[in-house]
């Protein structure tokens, strides 16, 4: 993955972001959590645009001629592809995902690009802020979680394929049964084709002898360009020749 498509990631995640906080402006628990959704929400689509800009200084913009046509080229993670329906949603993504989006930031402000240097530094002081708001809704509700907010908090992390999401329950994970059974992940809102789903505990064994800790959900790579080998890290939204549904 180069520099720019790094960036380009970080922007369309961004403003994908900055979408879903918006449309909590007028639906969150309170009146300063509505208004908190609206700020956040603007500040995110400010640092997409910011991002969008840096693609041309850091290198050949990836975006490609069908980009406004095709959802499948946005490098959003699915998460942000559909509006959210529970609170408890808006808080993982702005206690976690905006979290992690504002370490990648934190680097590009450290790293040696001097593009990424200059412009991004002014997201650090916004993000401090979504940070703050995240962690006190964070700590608010998991001392009061409610049943409708664990059980969709179970169904979206069950829900999966790769595990990376798993809700744990007086110390113990919550996994859906699965049968032993290799397929192939398809992800039809972005139109494009997606890892190897490894199921129900299958031995993994690299091509070098490396046998992989033995799980009940993997996704395994298939399109060549994950920078976790040999595990899916959803470098597949932009690779043009994953594109399209498989024959
Ligand atoms: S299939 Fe997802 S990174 Fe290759």
């Amino acid at each position: 993955m180069s520099l720019a498509d790094l960036v380009l990631a970080l922007a369309d995640n961004k403003q994908l972001l900055g979408l879903r906080y918006a449309e909590w402006a007028i639906r969150a628990p309170s009146l300063e959590a509505d208004i908190a959704a609206a700020a956040m929400g603007l500040d995110e689509l400010g640092h997409s645009r910011v991002l969008y800009g840096c693609l041309d200084p850091v290198g050949a913009d990836p975006r490609g001629p069908d980009r406004e046509a095709d959802p499948g080229t946005y490098r959003n993670l699915p998460y942000f592809d559909r509006p959210w329906t529970e609170w408890s949603q808006f808080v993982a993504a702005n206690a976690v995902l905006d979290t992690a989006f504002t370490a990648l930031v934190q680097a590009c402000v450290e790293g040696n690009v001097d593009v990424l240097r200059s412009r991004l530094r002014k997201m650090l002081q916004e993000e401090r802020y979504h940070f703050l708001h995240g962690r006190s809704w964070l700590r608010e509700g998991s001392s009061s979680v409610d049943e409708a907010s664990l059980a969709a908090a179970i169904e979206e992390s069950c829900a999966c394929p790769g595990g990376r999401l798993t809700v744990v329950k007086d110390g113990k994970p919550i996994d859906p049964a699965l049968p032993q059974e290799i397929g192939l992940i398809q992800d039809s809102l972005k139109n494009c084709r997606g890892p190897l789903w490894v199921k129900g505990g299958i031995t993994i064994e690299g091509a070098d002898g490396k046998v992989y800790e033995k799980r009940n959900r993997v996704t395994l790579c298939r399109c060549g360009e994950s920078t976790n080998m040999p595990f899916c890290d959803i470098s597949h939204l932009a690779c043009p020749h994953m594109h399209g549904k498989d024959e």
